[in-house]
């Protein structure tokens, strides 16, 4: 499977005026599953169509491993792309539709017959293979389609975009893991755009965040969730969120209202702390360094509790326990523990919280 090499590439659909794409440089490597995350209209299926070759970038340059691709049609890049809704022959049978984009590349009758079964038993068709496809249900039909772009072992690379949109919300989780599974059968380079997290997190070997046409950060799950390094992604990945709150750095110490809550070897001036609602530590007896802070009000999740404390204006909500002992209108300790609470000047990360080496308050 080829290394996709983005360099330099950039989009524009109104003449330079704005950008769906902004300048990338960007390596998708051969056999990973890469989900490509980010808000309705931040760039991702005019992404996958530059990829794809559907459409030609504004700017920049498109290897496939050492080979130019920037004007190759999309027949001559041996992309499958599977996309929102449907694309089938109504009239042709699942297997026939499944069977296509083999017959299409001439591979021999029993191969073909193979890989269709194959394919079917991964995704549960067996049992509607005679069936015409304009018979199904949209989300069976969808299930068709992804199939189509799962059947051929040869491909450089699976782009698919958000192709669980119209199939039932139950059937999402085990066709995504039976999507891993194919995955780690064919070893395809796969793209797979979502705006969900969820979906993101559990299928990808490495999340892509993309936002106004940029990458903002890319990692694995656990990294995105650990160090982001970009307010978006402290945001947009976690539920709830990470905590995002003002501060100010005086002298390689950073304040919140008046309260000294660590140090930072950054020039002096705003910053925000964020940190996970995991990770923040809520007592009732001062704590310092710590913050006070009012408990505005618990949401009891049943596995665990969200506390919504209130710093000065600022909420700051803590993820406990079930059962947290916190009550409304009493005020609280809040700790934000420095190996998870990191520093951001416009909206990127700086640095982070170190500890105050004996010099806290009181
Ligand atoms: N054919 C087009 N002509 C003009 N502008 C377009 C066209 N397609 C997309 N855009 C604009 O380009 C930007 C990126 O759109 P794109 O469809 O790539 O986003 P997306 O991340 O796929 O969004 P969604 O999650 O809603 O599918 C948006 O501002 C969109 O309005
Ligand atoms: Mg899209």
């Amino acid at each position: 499977m080829a290394d996709i090499r983005l360099e330099g590439v950039a989009h524009s659909y109104d003449g330079g005026r704005t950008w769906a794409v902004k300048p990338m440089t960007w390596t998708w490597r051969g056999s990973r599953a890469y989900a490509l995350l980010g808000p309705s209209g931040c760039g991702k299926t005019t992404l996958l169509n530059i990829i794809s070759g559907l459409i030609t970038p504004t700017e920049g340059r498109i290897y496939f491993d050492d080979r130019d691709v920037t004007g190759v049609p999309t027949a001559g890049r041996n992309i499958a792309q599977v996309f929102q809704f449907p694309v089938l022959y109504e009239e042709m049978s699942v297997y026939d539709n499944l069977a296509f984009p083999l017959r299409n590349r001439k591979v021999a009758r029993q191969e073909v017959d193979r890989r269709v079964r194959e394919v079917s038993r991964l995704l549960g068709l067996e049992g509607v293979l005679g069936r015409r496809s304009r018979r199904l249900d949209p989300g069976r039909q969808q299930i068709v389609s992804l199939g189509r772009g799962l059947v051929r072992s040869e491909v450089a690379a699976v782009l698919l975009d958000e192709p669980l949109t119209v199939v039932d919300p139950a059937l999402k989780w085990t066709l995504r893991s039976k999507l891993k599974e194919i995955h780690r059968d064919t070893g395809h380079t796969l793209v797979y755009v979502t705006h969900d997290q969820t979906e993101a997190l559990t299928f990808a070997d490495e999340v892509v965040v993309l936002k106004d046409g940029a990458i903002v950060q890319a990692g694995e799950p656990a990294e995105l969730f650990l160090s982001p390094a970009h307010e978006f992604v402290g945001h947009f990945i976690g539920s709830p969120g990470m905590n995002m709150l003002p501060a100010e750095v005086v002298d390689g110490v950073v304040r919140v209202e008046a309260c000294e809550v660590g140090a930072a070897a950054l020039p002096a001036g705003p910053v925000r702390i964020g940190v996970r609602p995991e990770f923040v530590r809520i007592t009732q007896e001062r704590v310092s360094p710590g913050v006070p802070a009012r408990v505005a009000g618990i949401d009891r999740m049943g596995a665990y509790d969200l506390v919504h404390a209130l710093v000065g204006e600022h909420r700051v909500t803590v993820k406990t326990e079930a059962g947290a002992p916190c009550l409304p209108d009493t005020v609280e300790f809040l700790h934000f523990p420095a190996e998870h609470a990191f520093l951001f000047r416009d909206e990127v990360r700086c640095g982070a919280l170190a500890p105050l080496n004996g010099r806290g308050q009181a």
